[in-house]
């Protein structure tokens, strides 16, 4: 039996719940992806996949319908999520691709490795004195195929990108927004003290499509998961208005 103040916990949630993700479902992606260098080397990006699995919490608990497609991380899936784990940038984008048609609302908080090696050799590479040179080619951008495609058929469907970054954050959100043709883009300073990647705690800005710019003070990772969906249902609303 959990203990009595986790049953409390867990009761005034259920009952003080709102359900105003009734009938969405909603596509996530989180953690890291692995680009293979040979057998038993890759590359990869810093990434906990924590603000990924709050997000996945909190909209299920409102009643989404939850996919999550995760790279590696140490983390449980939040109860009643569909949990799609995949480790390379080709892989999640081929699970995206596949589930995208049936998703209202697609958030990409993963930290896509942005290259990868076209032919990972079999064997393991051998070390020698000498310098080493890797060739690497550019992953697909999945967010950006993702809004193009959200674009080309019409579908109305809302699609949240994250922006890392470690200068000019609104500048570069808003760049990121129209270059991926997103509705949202939640960027945070990933030089700041005590936020970002390992840390349960974010700070993060929004910007919108709308032209709107929303500061979200630091908060717990979860906390800010329900403020970003509050926002983004407010977000669908005054597009859907303005159709
Ligand atoms: N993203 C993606 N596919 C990639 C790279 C990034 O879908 N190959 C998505 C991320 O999931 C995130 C957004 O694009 O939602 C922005 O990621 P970020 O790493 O900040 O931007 P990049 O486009 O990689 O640009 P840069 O690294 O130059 O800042």
């Amino acid at each position: 039996l959990p203990e009595p103040a986790r049953i409390a916990e867990f009761t005034l949630r259920v009952l003080t719940q709102r359900h105003d993700l009734d009938g969405e479902t909603v596509l996530i992606t989180a953690g890291p992806t692995r680009e293979p260098l040979d057998p038993v080397r890759f590359i990869s990006n810093r990434s906990s996949g924590k603000m990924g699995y709050a997000l996945a919490e909190a909209a299920s608990e409102r009643g989404a319908r939850v996919l999550l497609v995760s790279g590696p991380v140490q983390l449980d899936p939040p109860a009643g999520v569909e949990l799609m784990r995949v480790q390379t940038a080709r892989e999640m984008r081929d699970a995206v691709m596949e589930r995208l048609a049936e998703s209202s609302i697609i958030i990409k908080t993963a930290a896509v490795a942005d290259y990868h090696v076209a032919n990972v050799p079999k064997q393991k590479v051998k070390k020698t004195a000498m310098r080493l040179s890797l060739e690497l080619d550019p992953t697909p951008d999945i967010l950006a195929e993702v809004g193009a495609e959200i674009e080309r058929r019409a579908t109305g469907q809302l699609l949240i990108g994250f922006a890392a970054e470690t200068e000019n954050v609104v500048a570069e959100a808003k760049r990121k927004l129209q270059a991926k043709k997103c509705d949202m883009v939640v960027a945070n300073d990933v030089s700041a003290d005590g936020t970002g990647f390992e840390s349960d705690e974010n700070e993060v800005v929004l910007a919108m499509r709308t032209g709107e710019v929303a500061p979200l003070g630091r908060a717990a990772k979860r906390v800010l998961a329900d403020q970003i969906l509050d926002h983004a249902m407010q977000l669908r609303l005054a597009l859907h208005k303005s159709r």
